[in-house]
């Protein structure tokens, strides 16, 4: 298997995005074999189709990638780099531009909802991005690549370009590469109303747990979470219509790594004076080492600045002979 995953450098990253993503991820290295390669990259390239502020970008992306090392990604193990440092991923978007259609671009359902009415004054980047997000992958021959819902239409663009430079040049250069879905993921809710995910532009801060959050504040926002005056019941059929109750056991399986039943068969008949510190002494433990991790790491800038150039040149490495033989393809 080759994974090939990337995330958007943003600062701040929260407890939703460890759960629902960077989990996964370091699962996803930790489950590999011998012949598995897995590479993960902050998508400072795709940022640009939003407006930005350079000295955010350049902070976001460091800072993202000691979070990412805090959680546990390997740079001995994965491949952990930044889009930018490998020029490749722009030039084979640029060859896999001539595949791909304007049609195809124009039925993508994120475009439409982002460009909305106002598409004459978005970025040319947002709505090519697909293609980039499609030489992401296939630059690397990915055969698996980790989506949510909303990323799906993408990578069915990739596979559709794949198969169209495969056929229009007659090479068999890129294979197909399959969604990995992932059932283990939580969608986390924020913890100030169970209906919309925790975020980090929600502008509650106690609406959230920043990784960067000290053992107090985790205990401080988990005890004051919304939640109901009913005790915990034996399965989570029986949790239906509480969202802040089943959000905070969902909370709580996914830092054990346990079904939200196992949780319930825990603590079934306690009320949420009981259960909250007992999540918030969970939370502690898991998040205090990545925070501490995290720490260290923001202050030694360098070494996440060596970690990222080691995880490019491997990548470039990786990249070169796929990108020259579609350079031959089309003939250049
Ligand atoms: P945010 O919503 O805070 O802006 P992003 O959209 O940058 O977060 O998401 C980065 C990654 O984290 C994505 O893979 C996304 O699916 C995941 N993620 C973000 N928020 C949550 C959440 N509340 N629960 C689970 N996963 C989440
Ligand atoms: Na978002």
């Amino acid at each position: 298997m080759r994974i090939v995953s990337g995330i958007q450098p943003t600062g701040n990253l929260h407890l939703g995005n460890y759960l629902g993503a960077i989990k996964q991820w370091v699962a996803m290295q930790d489950a590999m074999g011998p012949d598995d390669t897995c590479l993960f990259f902050l998508a400072d390239l795709h940022a640009l189709s939003q407006p930005v502020v350079a000295a955010e970008l350049h902070a976001n992306t460091v800072e993202m990638a000691a979070t990412l090392l805090a959680c546990g990604i390997d740079p001995a193990r994965s491949i952990l780099f930044n889009q930018a440092r490998v020029p490749a991923h722009t030039e084979l978007n640029w060859l896999l531009s001539g595949t791909a259609r304007m049609g195809w671009l124009n039925r993508m359902t994120q475009w439409k909802d982002k460009a909305g009415k106002s598409g004459e004054t978005q970025s040319v980047a947002l709505f090519t991005y697909p293609v980039l997000q499609a030489a992401d992958v296939l630059l690397y021959k990915a055969t698996h690549v980790p989506v949510g819902h909303d990323q799906k239409q993408h990578l069915e663009l990739a596979r559709d370009i794949a198969t169209k430079f495969n056929g229009d040049f007659g090479v068999d250069l890129f294979p197909l590469p399959e969604p990995l879905i992932s059932k283990a993921a939580p969608r986390i809710m924020s913890l100030r109303d169970g209906s919309v995910k925790m975020s980090k532009s929600d502008p509650s801060d106690a609406s959230r747990i920043n990784l960067i959050d000290s053992d107090d504040v985790i205990a401080g926002k988990l005890r004051k979470a919304k939640s109901d005056a009913d005790v915990l019941p034996e399965t989570v059929a029986g949790l239906e219509g509480r969202a802040e109750a089943l959000n905070l056991v969902t909370i709580y399986a996914a830092l054990a790594g346990v079904k939200p039943d196992a949780v319930l068969a825990e603590h079934a008949g306690k009320g949420f004076g009981a259960f909250k510190p007992a999540l918030a002494d969970l939370a502690i433990a898991t998040l205090a080492p990545v925070r501490d991790r995290l720490t260290a790491l923001l202050g030694d800038r360098p070494a996440v600045a060596a970690a990222l150039a080691h995880g490019a040149a491997k990548a470039t490495a990786l990249a070169a002979p796929t990108l020259r033989a579609a350079q031959e393809a089309v003939g250049l």
